[in-house]
């Protein structure tokens, strides 16, 4: 973990309520896709958990959606300013060489996905993705996705793609799962986890340090309590207990 400032390039609406804003600076110590970073917020004492979309060395991209007060104020921000950040926390994705993934993503879990497709695109390999969410307006990036992955789209309105969840949308269109990469509702990785046991889950969990220093993120698993900013945000699917 490295405590860092960086700069805001740029932080464009790209949905109704989605933002993506790029982040300059040191960023030599995340290692890993599905890694997050720790915003510290003008006026807020807790700092704001947000996954990594993308980075390199020296910028990460972030992708958030307007929640409550503290991603309400981010939408203001504008290029130029300097954040407090920690970087390099968490886990992230275990990448595995010889097999075609599935990655599953509801609504704003698409986030750590983005570098992921990216990851196994460098090894040569092209992974399903199944995206799914509430509606239309809630789809982001896809022709980022499309270029990156195969590319499964489900709304639970109907009003893009496959109508149904993404699970629906894994039966209906015959993807083999060999193993998959989750991130989205609890209820989706919730489901997902009793139907799938080979693949790994992204779980969120509201944070006190961010750092593994304060216990309030621990959950459940078959392995005794973890903490879900340290040991996690990436676990094995047969061990959350939900
Ligand atoms: C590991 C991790 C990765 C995340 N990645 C993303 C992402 O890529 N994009 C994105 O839009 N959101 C992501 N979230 C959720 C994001 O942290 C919350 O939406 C955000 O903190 C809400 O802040 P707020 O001030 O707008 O909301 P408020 O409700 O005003 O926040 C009050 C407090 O609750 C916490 N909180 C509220 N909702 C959540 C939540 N769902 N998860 C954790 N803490 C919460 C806030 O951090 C803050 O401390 C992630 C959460 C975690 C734990
Ligand atoms: S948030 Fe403090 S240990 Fe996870």
């Amino acid at each position: 973990m490295k405590n860092v400032i960086l700069e805001i390039k740029s932080n464009v609406l790209v949905s109704k309520d989605i933002f993506l804003m790029r982040l300059v600076g040191d960023c030599s110590e995340i290692k890993n896709s599905g890694e997050f970073i720790n915003i510290k917020l003008p006026n807020k004492y807790l700092r704001r958990p947000i996954s990594v979309c993308d980075y390199s060395e020296n910028h990460v991209d972030i992708l958030y959606k307007v929640l409550g007060l503290g991603t309400k104020d981010m939408t203001n921000f504008t290029p130029g300013m300097k954040l407090d950040v920690l970087v390099g926390l968490g886990n992230g994705f275990d990448i595995k060489k010889d097999i075609t993934p599935t990655l599953i993503a509801g609504g704003i879990g698409i986030a750590p996905m983005i570098n992921l497709a990216k990851k196994y695109n460098e090894l040569g390999i092209r992974p399903n993705l199944v995206y799914g969410a509430r509606s239309k307006d809630d789809l982001v990036l896809i022709e980022v996705l499309e270029e990156l992955t195969n590319l499964y789209l489900c709304t639970d309105d109907g009003s893009f793609g496959y109508h149904g969840n993404a699970i629906d949308c894994i039966k209906a269109n015959n993807i083999e799962i060999e193993y998959y990469y989750s991130c989205g509702p609890y209820r989706m990785l919730e489901a997902l986890a009793k139907n799938y046991k080979n693949g790994c889950l992204s779980l969120e969990a509201r944070m006190g340090c961010g750092f593994g220093a304060c216990m309030g993120c621990s959950i459940e698993t078959t392995n005794g309590p973890k903490r879900v900013c340290k040991e996690g945000p990436v676990f094995d699917a047969r061990e959350v207990i939900f």
